[in-house]
Order: structure tokens, then sequence, then C-alpha cells
């Protein structure tokens, strides 16, 4: 008989731009991503999960020219970033496609190729406003500031008339196209109110869209026509197609495409809501199953981003809880399409309480009482009660549920499910009180059914929550003495009395760290602090050099200031603000140095500033840039200069 293949399910991210490292936006849709590719494995999808990096582009090649790098350079060092990240959090894709890959680029421009000779791209003259944050041209109706520019309404930055020689492609044939599509796929865009906003925004009439560039260089070139280089948003969309074999594995493209979901960030919908399926149905290739828009991560109710200085560094959350408790978060915080504010008070709290009391308290305790009672193995149990088979019943229940809830990728209500049925085993076990029962010899059989149930309750649960918190799953899974990697076993084949009665179980080691909240926001204030305003440590206590290269010390741009104005910043002791001159502009810094210098005496004073330092947040604050001082026994000392050197002069 022929074997039945499995159904197929592609899910993708977006690539993210390699113009800077990636913050906790970035991570949660790749969580999501990873926790979605994961579930439909066990669930006997044969899964394909893309993810990588969009390097081309206006974007790029500015990022690059600041850091005094090329494009490839910057795109290098940062991918690296990228990838060692995913790894730290378990981030598992089948493939990682960088799009300055010569297949994506043979790709990309095989099927331009293909579109030119259709009709469906032809060269004209553009010129409009275009948005270089997010490289596309405004539409039309964006009104004229006072001050007669445009601002881009979703980036929120100015915008630039730019005019060139420039190949379209026909958009506007493809919206009825777009509009019978959408009418025959009511679910194409989710959640719901999504696809009733890219449905109107066709409705309202769609312009041919301007895909090349000849002002940008770091681009892929039109084939046979150099001078321009392919829109980063054409070259970019093609990598769902590139990245599963098209035009270099066949085999594999087949197989997998259409994809099962595209998952983005609701602010870049229209592009594959709108253009991407006009650029497939014009090159001929079915169209995906589901675009999902997710929500945004805010920080202080704004959306993070660098020059407001309110991006969020996953590290600081990996090093101090792993992974699993910042997967946990920001998928159970809200539901995927909504926006969530992050704040690390509203972190702390939800993993003391559902991950290090709920659940790790009950793994702890149960485990241990197995340990202690019966030496790691439940064998003589007896009769199942009224109780039991409750908890066992509502476990067949919970798994039907969850299912449901992860392939409808409501991801919070999953865990929402599970997290009720943990409290009720921790309710379970505290009515039957099971340090009770071993006081009595005669109710072992009792006490054995007992910590069997909350044993093999623990064991679903653990299998259940795997897509989300892989690692502290496959942890429990060990606990309880199953030698086969979760993953091994599908979702159809989890049932409660799996856990076999012969098992032994292992003494358990605390799954997840409780943590002072308190002792976590000082913490992270005084990294904060010290990541701003003060050079890294003292010269005595470091110990082996690590060298730089001359290029590296040549990236820093320091310069002579001079103070214009200083304060103290209220509620700190250690921080003045300074008002500084530095040749060219004049700017605002945050320093560390009130222990050893009184505001008043600063002004006038030329020292040197860094220049070039990503600008921080401190206590509210914007600071741009940082001065060199010494530390002597945690207080600076600033090197000032003596005589008249002019603000702005180059230090080095
Ligand atoms: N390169 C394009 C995408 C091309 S896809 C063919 C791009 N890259 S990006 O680096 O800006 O990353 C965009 C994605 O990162 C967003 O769509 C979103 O998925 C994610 N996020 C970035 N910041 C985010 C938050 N603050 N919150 C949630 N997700 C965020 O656009």
């Amino acid at each position: 008989m022929a074997k039945k293949s499995k159904p197929t399910f592609y899910i993708t991210t977006p690539i993210y731009y390699v113009n800077d490292v990636p913050h906790i936006g970035h991570a949660y849709t790749t969580i999501i991503a990873d926790t979605l590719a994961r579930f439909k494995k066990l669930a006997g999808y044969d899964v394909f999960f893309l993810t990588g990096t969009d390097e081309h582009g206006q974007k790029v090649e500015k990022a690059a020219v600041k850091k005094g790098l090329t494009p490839i350079e910057l795109a290098d060092r940062v991918v690296v970033r990228f990838k060692d990240l995913w790894q730290a959090l378990r981030i598992e894709p089948d493939f990682f496609i960088r799009t300055t890959e010569a297949f994506h680029e043979q790709g990309v421009q095989k099927l331009f190729k293909k579109l030119l000779d259709k009709g469906d791209i032809y060269k004209g003259t553009y010129q409009g406003w275009y948005c270089v944050s997010n490289e596309h041209f405004l539409a039309e109706d964006v009104p004229l500031e006072k001050e007669g520019h445009k601002i881009c309404p979703e980036c929120n930055v100015k915008a630039a008339i730019v005019k060139e020689s420039t190949y379209f492609f026909k958009l506007s044939a493809y919206q009825q196209p777009l509009l019978d599509f959408y009418e025959r796929n009511p679910n194409f865009v989710r959640p719901q109110v999504r696809m009733n906003e890219v449905v109107s925004f066709v409705r309202g009439g769609l312009k041919d869209l301007s895909i090349t560039r000849t002002s940008v260089k770091w681009g892929i070139p039109v084939p046979g026509d150099p001078a321009h280089s392919i829109y980063v948003w054409f070259d970019a969309l093609h990598n769902y197609l590139t990245g599963i074999g098209y035009d270099w594995d066949l085999e594999r493209f087949e197989k997998y495409w259409p994809a099962t979901v595209h998952l983005i960030g609701k602010d870049i919908l229209r592009f594959h809501a709108i253009f991407w399926p006009a650029f497939l149905m014009a090159g001929g290739f079915s169209l995906p199953g589901c675009v999902f828009g997710h929500g945004w991560w805010l920080k202080d109710d704004t959306k993070m981003s660098k020059s407001k200085g309110n991006v969020l560094d996953p590290y600081v959350i990996i090093n101090a809880f792993g992974p699993d408790p910042l997967r946990y978060f920001l998928l159970r915080e809200i539901p995927i399409g909504n926006d969530g504010n992050f704040s690390h008070e509203g972190f702390v709290h939800r993993v003391n309480s559902d991950l290090a009391n709920d659940l790790g308290n009950l793994v702890h305790r149960t485990l241990t009482m197995v340990r202690s009672y019966f030496h790691g193995t439940l064998a003589e149990r007896g009769e199942e009660r009224e109780n039991d088979r409750k908890i066992r019943q509502d476990f067949t229940g919970l798994k039907e549920i969850v299912y449901a809830h992860y392939d409808g990728t409501a991801v919070n209500r999953a865990l929402e499910e599970i997290w009720a049925y943990i409290n009720a085993v921790n309710k379970y076990l505290a009515d039957n009180e099971p340090w009770k029962l071993a006081k009595d010899p005669g109710q072992r059989p009792r006490l054995a059914r007992v910590l069997y149930q909350a044993a093999a309750a623990i064991r679903g649960v653990s299998y259940l929550v795997f897509p989300v918190m892989p690692a502290s799953a496959q942890k429990v899974w060990e606990f309880l003495g199953e030698k086969e990697p979760i993953q091994s076993r599908l979702y159809s084949e989890l049932d409660f009395d799996g856990l076999a009665v012969g098992q032994t179980m292992k003494e358990p080691t605390p799954l997840f760290p409780r943590v002072d909240l308190k002792e976590f926001l000082a913490e992270e204030a005084k990294r904060e602090e010290a990541k701003q305003t003060a050079p890294s440590s003292s010269p005595k206590t470091e110990g082996i050099m690590d060298y730089i290269s001359f290029d590296e010390f040549k990236k820093m741009d320091l310069r002579v200031a001079l103070v214009l104005k200083a304060e103290k910043v209220e509620g700190a002791q250690k921080l003045i603000k300074l008002q500084i001159d530095i040749g060219t502009e004049q700017r605002q810094i945050v320093a560390g140095i009130a222990e050893t210098y009184k505001p008043e005496e600063l002004v006038g004073k030329r020292l040197i500033v860094i220049v070039n330092l990503k600008p921080a947040v401190i206590r509210g604050i914007e600071s741009q840039g940082m001065l060199l001082a010494a530390v002597l026994d945690d207080k600076a000392i600033i090197p000032f200069f003596e005589g008249d050197v002019p603000p702005g002069t180059k230090v080095k």
C-alpha cells in the first residue's frame, strides 16, 4: 500500500532588515512562527518554517555608511546577531534566507524578467514623496505639512521628493482580480478587521507601482539595465518563493508552495496583502492561504524605536530567566492580533505567578513526593475514584480545546486553558493532602494513585506547552522518566495514561527561578545607567585585554564639546544633564558625574564626547552622546581641555 503523504504546512516570518540588531519586536514574530511550526509538527504535518534577513535597499545602505562599513560587511555582522538570538530563544527554522545570496538574486531577476516579457512590468518616470525608513513612496493623499514636506504616516519620519526613470509594475490591472480573490477567500487576511482595511484600500483604487530605483546602488540589478536596481520590497517578498527552492530546488518548491501562512507585523500588511498577491498573480503562482498581521509590542505605550531609545534588548531577559519565560510571556499576555505594552513589572509578575508558582511548584512538589515516598516509582496505585477520574477526563477535554486554539492561532487562549487545568490539579493535590496520606502505611495505594494522577497531568501539560516552552517542557518530560523526546510523539498519540506505571521518576531541579521584582528592576536600572553614563570598568579590575583593530577604534567619533548648560537630574543622585556644543550642533547628554562635579562648575568647560553613540533614554531623558571620564572608586573624573580648542575638533 502506498504511504499516505503528510499534509504540508509552510509558515514564514518577515525577513528582517539588517540595519540594526534584533529587538523584542523581531523576536515576537519569530517566536510565534516557531511555536506554530512546533505545534503543526506535533499535529503530524510536514512543516517548513522560513525566516531570514532583508539585506538590500537604501535603509541598509545608509546604516552601513553611518557605521563606516560596506553594506555587505554590515549585513554579515548583523545576520550573526539574528541567528544567535534565534538560537538563544530555541527558535529552529528549517531555513534561514539572506537576500544577498546568489540563488535568491538570480530567482528575483528571473521573476522580474518574466513579468517584463509579459508586459506586467514597463518602463516610465516617477516623481513622488519617498519614505526611506520603510522604503516606499507615500500615497498621494498624504497631506503636505506647513513646512512644505510630507511625513510618512506609518513611520512618522520626513519623506523626500524623489524623481526618477523607473520600471512600473501594473498594479492597477490587478485591482479587480484582487477584489475577486478577497471575496472568494474572506480569511485571506487575519484578523478580520485587517481584511476589511485591505479591501477598502483596494476599492479606493490602485496605481501602478514603481519597482526599481536608480538612486539606490545597493540592490539587485534589473536584468539588462543595471543602472536600475530592483526595489527592495519586490526583492524581499520573493524570498517566500526562493527560500523554499524556487529556481534551485524544484521538488521542495512544489512540495511547499503555496505558503499556508505569512506571519507579519501589522505595519507591513499592505505589502503582503496587496502587492504580494498581485506579484504572484502576475507570475502565475497560486496564492498563499493566509496573511496574519499581529500587533505591536509597545514600550511605555509607544512603538519601540531606536530614535526614542525605548528598544528592549531580549538578552536582558534571556540572561536572567532563560528563553522560555520570554516566549511564554509574549504569547500569554495578548491575543496575537492585538498590541501589547511591555513592562518589566508585568513580565516578572507573570513569570513568578504562572511559571514559578503554578507550574513550577506543581512539578516540584509532586515529583519530590514521588521520590521521597516511593523512590520514584508508582507501581502500587489504588483504584481511580471520582475526583481522580475527573482529572483524567478533564485532560482529554483540555487536549481537544488546546488543539483548536493552537490551530486557530489563539495561543494565549490555549495557555489560559492549560493554566486553568494546572490550577485544578493544584487544587486536587490540596484537597487530597498526599502529605497526610503518607503518614498512614495503610493508605499507600491511595497515595500512589493521587501522585500518579498528578504526575500524569504534569506529563500531559508539559506536552501541551511544548510548542511555547520547548526547553522546560522537555526537562519535565525527562524528570518523569520519559526516554523519547517530546516531538517524537504525535499529538493524537498523547493520552493521560501514557505515563507508564513502572516508570522511574527523577529528583526534579527548579524549572523557573522566582525573581524578586525590586532586585530585578534595580539591576536593570544599574545596568542601563552603567551602559550609558560610565566607561565600563575600573582599569584596576581589568584582566586580560581584548584588542580591537584600528578600524574598530576609528568608528568612534570623538569630539571636543563645550558645556553650555548643566543641571542635576531630579531624583537621580549621580546624574547631571548637560547641553553641549559639538561644533555642528547642540546636543543634550546625561552623565553620571554628580558625585564629583557641581553643575555650575561644568559650564564653559571643554571635554571629550563620543558623538556617534546610539542615543539612549536615561530616567526618561534622552542622552545623545557620552562624555569620557576616568572612574576612580566609582567616581568620575573628567579630563578638561586647558586651551581654547574649538568645539567639534576631532579627538583621535
Ligand atoms: N524587511 C521588512 C520585511 C520584508 S518581508 C518580505 C521589514 N523588516 S523589519 O526588520 O522592519 O521587521 C519587520 C517586522 O518585525 C514587523 O513586521 C514585525 O513583524 C516585527 N516587529 C518589529 N517591531 C515590532 C514591535 N515593536 N512589535 C512587534 N513586532 C515588531 O519590515
